[in-house]
């Protein structure tokens, strides 16, 4: 694994934002880029390249690549790699049947790629969106109060190359609880 010119560029400057032995604070960042530059996914050279920039023993970088579920550390999806929300909040607003699409759309077992290699799928922790549960984070963004139906949708615009907007999938109106601003 080697950076890209713009990349290592990019990773020095990031490096040089941190005192002189705190070098070690750019790691997500730039484990991040690699990601980014390695069609979604670490490969150990990654890694490593990473702790050498950082003079960093692999072995704390595989800890950080391994500890966050925002790194993959397998090929993913080519238009999407989903991240299917199971915790609590989740799980009893519907997850099961975000993850029963998944089974069936993409593959029966998680880190699997679909025949066409451009989906892949796992199940994680809360991701911070339980408000409009269930969701899915696919690359950087959440798609939110999702049903088979509308998920279908979220998966068809990917597939087609056309994701659609972010953020909840159903015509959300807020409404204060009565009594709420009294
Ligand atoms: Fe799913 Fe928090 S429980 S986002």
């Amino acid at each position: 694994f080697a950076f890209s010119e713009e990349n290592l560029a990019w990773a020095r400057k990031q490096i040089a934002q941190y005192p002189e032995g705190r070098q070690a604070s750019a790691a997500i960042a730039i484990l991040w880029r690699a990601q980014e530059q390695h069609d979604g996914w670490i490969s150990e050279a990654a890694i490593r390249t990473v702790a050498d920039m950082l003079d960093m023993p692999y072995i704390r970088m595989l800890e950080i690549a391994t500890f966050y579920t925002m790194f993959q550390l397998q090929p993913v999806g080519r238009k999407a790699h989903i991240q299917v929300c199971g915790t609590t909040p989740c799980r009893l607003r519907g997850a099961e049947d975000i993850l029963a699409v998944c089974k069936s759309r993409i593959h029966h077992e998680p880190f699997h790629l679909s025949k066409d290699g451009d989906f892949s799928w796992e199940e994680v922790e809360c991701l911070g969106s339980c408000v409009n549960a269930p969701m899915v984070l696919i690359w950087k963004d959440t798609y939110e109060d999702l049903t088979k139906e509308n998920f279908g949708k979220v998966l068809d615009g990917f597939a087609s190359g056309q994701p659609p907007k972010p953020g909840p999938q159903i015509d959300r109106q807020f409404s204060a609880p009565v009594g709420c601003l009294t």
